[in-house]
């Protein structure tokens, strides 16, 4: 069977902790082979031909970790977002982020600002990071944004439709086609709510650190065997 790319694919990064305990390390060593992985794998994924990978870095409800640990992942994300994916601006891809207006250390929404604007007009593919992320939080911020759009006349009730919330989302992008969450657990824990509506689902037994180029074929030769109708009846 010919293998299929999806034009988007998402991976929720889980089991950084676990991967660390299995070999004695601390959980601050699984984030950062997390992190290492992370590099290599996205540009991977952008050579198999992926337009748009969306990645779970960092969700609102992560805040109820230790403040070591958040305070270990916010340091880490201001060196990453500094230091990394020079490879990724090089093959042209453009970097955007989703997340809440606020709740983050200012560094880390400098580094964010400045990794944005450095691949604006970069036109190759999309990397979404979404840190400070929340599917709940995406809606209520959407609904938020098209109230007002109607308090100051910009748009009727009735007009609103799909198209709307798709354009008030943190990020208008494509429809997403392969999820992936890696180590073994069978939930969405509020990723992308709205996107995934359609996606195929894909959730390898390994951690994060080690779900490298041939685990991703494998997600790919996986998807390749689906059959996806919308809705629609079997061809
Ligand atoms: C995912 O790994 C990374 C983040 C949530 C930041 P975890 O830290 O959740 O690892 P486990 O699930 O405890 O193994
Ligand atoms: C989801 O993983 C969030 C990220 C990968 C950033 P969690 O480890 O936080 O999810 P739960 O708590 O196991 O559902
Ligand atoms: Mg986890």
């Amino acid at each position: 069977m010919d293998i299929k790319i999806p034009n988007h694919v998402a991976i929720i990064m889980d089991g950084n902790g676990r991967w660390a305990q299995e070999r004695g390390l601390s959980r601050s060593d699984g984030h950062l082979a997390g992190v290492n992985n992370l590099e290599k794998l996205a540009e991977y994924i952008f050579d198999r031909g992926v337009k748009v990978l969306s990645i779970f870095a960092f969700s609102t409800e992560n805040f109820k970790r230790s403040k070591e640990e958040v305070d270990f992942l916010m340091k880490l994300f201001i060196k990453f977002f500094k230091t990394k994916f020079k490879n990724l601006k090089k093959k042209n891809i453009k970097i955007v982020f989703s997340k809440k207006e606020s709740g983050l250390p200012e560094e880390v929404e400098k580094a964010i600002k400045k990794m944005e604007k450095e691949t604006e007009n970069n036109t190759a593919g999309i990397f979404n990071i979404c840190v400070n992320y929340g599917g709940h939080s995406e809606i209520v911020d959407v609904a938020k944004k098209i109230s007002e759009s109607v308090l100051e006349g910009k748009i009727k009730v009735n007009e609103i439709d799909e198209k709307t919330i798709e354009q008030n989302l943190y990020q208008t992008l494509p429809p997403i086609d392969l999820l992936i969450r890696t180590s073994g657990e069978y939930r969405i824990s509020n990723f992308m709510l709205w996107q995934l509506a359609y996606a195929e689902m894909y959730f390898p037994k390994t951690y994060f650190p080690a779900f490298d180029e041939k685990e991703f074929d494998k997600a790919l030769e996986a998807y390749s065997h689906r059959d996806r109708r919308f809705g629609g009846i079997k061809k």
